[in-house]
């Protein structure tokens, strides 16, 4: 293990308060999933009133770590102390009771209920009966107090991501939890809903809470934390104090080699159009208007990317142009033919590929193996099946060849899919799309949740489909790098395409304005 000026830090004064009342302790954790070894003797010391975040790339063992932690699942060995006593935390519920709670990488609610009801729920469950009713005023307060928006009367499926993130964090702190963990909660936020998200969680540190962070963004960690436990491959790689490493540094540890961006944009060379939106109309699930006359064009070898915060249509007219919704008003056109509320899978057929916000529910079966998943859209063709029997022993095969080309990590692809983790299922379904040689990508936010390497590997891909000609609809939350990859950028507001730039045109801060609204 590398310690990295570890030393002067422990003499800072944060350290010092927060060692004298050692809150969680985990000594040797180690957890194995059939042959991967997912934590490999890991020990980690959490103090209250402190920042600590747990970087890692993806499948690096940082949510099972903490899925442990929060009962979820049991190590195999190790321990775990809280406030200096043993203890055995058999599932969440025991978690809860000691005041470890924990907002996961994919938010856990009940689509059909409210945001009240679901906190009673969670609340119920920890022994303490709370009726939506009564409880309303406190989550108001709660949400008041550490400025977040609610309305505890909407329904889950009514919200958008970030949204349902928030209840999770409120329904957290309704437990009054001492410990609180959030697995990768940035990925779908905007840079200023991240702000907003960091300074609530300083006001709970503050007020002596410990705060545990997991992501794999290296600015991140650097920014909020008070302490960072760098694991690489199932184990602690290091522990550093954020002012004491660089960027450059902490991805050396992160990574255990020099990373080298080999993102790069090159103007793009065909113009055929691709996909043509006329004047688009499309309804949301409560049935208002959330896609008002939006008309643009896609060309051949070009990457389109949508900004926006999210929750102003984005995901209704993905959803629209992949066949997912009802289009209300207005044309789609895909390679000249109109496809205006064609299937799905008939649009797939015709070279439609899309990589969907929703990994888990809408990217892939989960409960499926690894392999099936990747033949999803392609088992039926002769190469893999004759009239009456599918071929798995051929899925197989090139199951295998496509994990490693695009560097699955598996142990075997006949596990289900669900296993893998956040990243590898982001890998898994880009394998997939890319495999069925589209010629339209629709692609929505798709490296959230990715580390660094990752990243630059998705991108690439992307990159390298746009040389090939393949026509790209990029949604995307972060401006940063949609400035870097993509052709053209447009914002969207309120259902409405607030402006089409050229990338060479765009600036950073008015795209920001037009965001929220403010051009
Ligand atoms: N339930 C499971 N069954 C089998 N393997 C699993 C299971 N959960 C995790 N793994 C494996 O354990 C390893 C660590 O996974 P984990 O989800 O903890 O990684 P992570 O650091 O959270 O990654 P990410 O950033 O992608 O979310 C991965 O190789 C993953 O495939
Ligand atoms: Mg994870």
């Amino acid at each position: 293990m590398l310690k990295l000026k570890l030393i002067e830090k422990e003499k800072s004064p944060k350290i010092e308060i927060g060692k004298a009342r050692l809150l969680v302790e985990m000594r040797n954790i180690v957890k194995k999933f059939y042959r991967v070894v997912a934590n490999d003797g890991i020990s980690l010391s959490i103090y209250p009133g402190q920042i600590h975040a747990l970087l890692g790339e993806n499948g690096a063992g940082k949510s099972t770590l903490m899925n442990i932690l929060y009962g979820v699942y049991r190590p195999d060995e190790g321990e775990i102390y809280v406030s200096g006593r043993k203890v055995s935390i058999k599932s969440p519920k025991d978690a809860m009771r000691l005041g470890i709670g924990m907002v996961h990488q994919h938010p856990r609610l009940v689509e059909a209920l409210s945001v009240a009801e679901n906190i009673s729920l969670s609340l119920t469950d920890v022994g303490v009966f709370a009726s939506p009713r009564v409880i309303k005023p406190r989550i108001m307060e709660l949400a008041r107090k550490y400025g977040m928006k609610v309305n505890p009367d909407a329904k889950i499926w009514q919200l958008s991501y970030s949204e349902r993130q928030r209840v999770e964090l409120l329904r957290v702190l309704m437990q009054n939890a001492k410990v609180l963990i959030l697995d990768e909660p940035t990925t779908m936020l905007t840079s200023s809903e991240k702000k907003e998200l960091f300074s609530m969680l300083r006001k709970m540190a503050s007020e002596g809470k410990a705060v545990i962070f997991i992501t794999h963004k290296l600015e991140e960690a650097l920014s909020v934390s008070d302490i960072i436990t760098v694991l690489r491959k199932g184990r602690v790689a290091a522990q550093v104090a954020p002012e004491e490493v660089t960027v450059e540094e902490l991805a050396r540890l992160m990574l255990g080699y020099e990373m080298i961006s080999t993102v790069k944009r090159e103007p793009h060379r065909y113009d055929g159009v691709v996909l043509k939106v006329e004047n688009l109309h499309v309804l949301g699930d409560a049935g208002v208007p959330m896609v008002k006359g939006v008309s643009f064009e896609v060309r051949q070898g070009e990457i389109f990317t949508i900004c926006g915060v999210a929750g102003n249509g984005q995901r209704e007219l993905v959803e629209a142009i992949t066949g997912l919704r009802k289009v209300a008003r207005g044309k789609v056109f895909f390679l000249g033919r109109d496809v205006t509320n064609t299937s799905p899978r008939l649009l797939a057929d015709m070279g439609v590929a899309h990589i969907p916000e929703d990994r888990i529910h809408v990217g892939i079966v989960p409960d499926m193996s690894v392999a099936e998943n990747l033949a999803l859209k392609k088992y039926r063709s002769p190469e893999f099946s004759t009239r009456f029997t599918v071929m798995y022993d051929k899925i197989y095969e090139w199951a295998r060849s496509l994990i490693k080309q695009y560097s699955i990590i598996a142990p075997s692809e006949k596990i289900p899919a669900k296993h893998l983790s956040g990243g590898n299922i982001q890998r898994l379904i880009l394998a997939r799309e890319f495999s069925g040689e589209p010629r339209l990508m629709v692609a929505v936010n798709p490296t959230y949740g990715l580390d660094v390497a990752a990243t630059n590997f998705i991108l690439s891909k992307l990159l390298e489909a746009k040389k090939r000609g393949v026509a790209v609809l990029m949604i995307s939350e972060d401006l940063e790098q949609a400035l870097k990859v993509s052709d053209k950028i447009a914002v969207m507001y309120e259902g409405q395409l607030k402006g089409i730039f050229p990338v060479e045109e765009a600036d950073i801060r008015e795209i920001e304005l037009m965001m929220v609204g403010v051009k």
